[in-house]
C-alpha cells in the first residue's frame, strides 16, 4: 500500500511562518517516507495577479522549500503547471464532484460570491483533489485550514471507486500537534496568511531580523497580564506560546509556566524565531535561479510517469479511451487499495 505524502504551496505571496510550521516542517521531517512537494501555481490563478510576479513567486516558493530542508535527492519537488496531468484529472473529477459540494467549501464562502469571482475559485478544491489523487497518496500533511479540502478529496475518491472500480487511493490529512493554525499576530481571530490585509501580524520567512522582532514585540496579547496557555479565552498569548514552542521544540504549557510577563515572552519568541529563520534565509540567498529551475525540471520529469498512468487509468475506467479498465475487483495497481483513516 502507498505510504506516499504530498503537500502544495500557492505562490500568491511570500511564504510565511504559518506555512512553515503548518506544512513545510512536517513535510521536511517526514522525508524518509516517499514525499512529493509542489508549487501550486495553477491555484494562484484563482484570484487576479500579474504573470511576472507569479513567475518570481513560484521560484521563491521553490527556493524557500529547498532552503527549509526539502531534499531533492529524496523528495520530488516540481511546479504544478509543468505537469499537464493536473489539469486533465481536474476536469475528469469535475465530472464526479457536484456544484453543491464545491459551493459549500469555506474558502469559496469567504473569498467568492460576487459575479466577478473567477469560476476557478469555485472549482479549486476539485483541482486540489486531482493534485492528490494523481499520485496515489496516503497522507497529506497540511495546516488545519485545508482539512475540508482533503475531506472532499476522500469523498470524491470513494465515490469514483464505487462507481468505476478501485482506481484511487483514499488519502488522509495530518496536522502538526501544535500550531496547526498559527494566528495573525495583530489579529488572533484570523489565521496568519500570505495575503492578509495587513502584513503587521504576518511573519514572512524572508523578513529581516529587525522586522521580525518589531512584529512580534507589537503582537496583540490581552489585558489579563498573565501568561497562560488557553487558546479559547486568550488567543493572542496562546498564539505566542505556540510560536515559541514550535521554534524551540518545547511545549506551550511548559513555556507558560516559566514566564510571568508579556514583554519577556515576546523577547524570547523574537529571539527564537530569528534563530529559526536565520539559516533558512542564509541557504535561500545562496541559491541561484538556475539551481532552482533545475530541481523543478527534474522533479516534473520524475513525477510525470505515475501521474500519466493515473490519468490513463481514470480515463479507461470512465470509458474515455479504447483501453479497457482493469477487471472489476482487481485493483489496477497493487497500490490502489483505499488507505484506512
Ligand atoms: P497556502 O499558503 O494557502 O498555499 O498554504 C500552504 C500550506 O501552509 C497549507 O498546508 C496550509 O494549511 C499551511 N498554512 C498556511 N497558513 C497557515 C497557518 N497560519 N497555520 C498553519 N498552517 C498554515
Ligand atoms: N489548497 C492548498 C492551500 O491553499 C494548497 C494545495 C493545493 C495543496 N493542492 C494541494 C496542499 C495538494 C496539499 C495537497 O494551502
Amino acid at each position: 500500500m502507498s505510504d506516499r505524502r504530498i503537500s502544495g504551496f500557492k505562490p500568491t505571496g511570500p511564504l510565511q511562518l504559518g506555512n512553515y510550521v503548518g506544512a513545510i516542517r512536517p513535510v521536511v521531517d517526514g522525508q524518509d517516507q516517499p514525499t512529493i512537494v509542489f508549487v501550486a501555481d495553477l491555484h494562484a490563478m484563482t484570484v487576479p495577479g500579474d504573470p511576472q510576479r507569479l513567475r518570481e513567486l513560484s521560484l521563491q516558493v521553490a527556493g524557500l522549500l529547498l532552503a527549509s530542508g526539502v531534499d531533492p535527492r529524496r523528495t520530488i519537488l516540481y511546479r504544478q503547471s509543468d505537469l499537464p496531468a493536473h489539469a486533465e484529472l481536474h476536469y475528469l473529477l469535475e465530472c464526479v464532484a457536484t456544484y453543491g459540494e464545491a459551493h459549500r467549501m469555506i474558502q469559496f464562502k469567504e473569498k467568492g460570491g460576487g459575479s466577478g469571482t473567477r469560476l476557478s475559485l469555485l472549482t479549486y478544491p476539485v483541482l486540489m483533489a486531482a493534485d492528490i489523487l494523481l499520485h496515489d497518496i496516503a497522507e497529506v500533511p497540511v495546516g488545519r485550514d485545508q482539512r475540508q479540502h482533503v475531506e472532499l478529496t476522500r469523498d470524491l475518491a470513494m465515490r469514483f471507486n464505487e462507481r468505476h472500480g478501485p482506481v484511487f487511493t483514499v488519502p488522509r490529512a495530518t496536522h502538526p500537534a501544535i500550531a496547526a493554525r498559527l494566528a495573525d499576530l495583530a489579529d488572533p481571530a484570523v489565521k496568519m496568511g500570505k495575503t492578509n490585509a495587513s502584513s503587521n501580524g504576518v511573519l514572512f520567512l524572508l523578513d529581516p531580523p529587525d522586522v521580525l522582532r518589531r512584529k512580534i514585540m507589537r503582537a496583540v496579547t490581552d489585558t489579563a497580564g498573565e501568561v497562560a496557555y488557553d487558546p479559547e479565552n486568550r488567543p493572542g498569548v496562546s498564539n505566542l506560546l505556540e510560536l515559541l514552542a514550535v521554534a524551540t521544540g518545547d511545549d506551550p504549557r511548559r513555556i507558560a509556566s516559566g514566564h510571568t510577563g508579556y514583554g519577556a515572552l515576546k523577547r524570547a519568541t523574537a529571539d527564537a524565531v530569528i534563530a529559526l529563520l536565520e539559516p533558512i534565509q542564509r541557504r535561500y540567498h545562496a541559491l541561484s535561479e538556475d539551481d532552482i529551475e533545475q530541481v523543478l525540471a527534474a522533479g516534473a520529469e520524475r513525477a510525470a510517469e505515475r501521474a500519466d498512468a493515473t490519468v490513463a487509468r481514470t480515463k479507461a475506467a470512465m470509458g474515455l479511451s479504447s483501453a479497457r479498465p482493469a477487471r472489476a475487483g482487481s485493483p489496477a495497481t497493487p497500490e490502489t487499495v483505499p488507505a484506512s483513516r
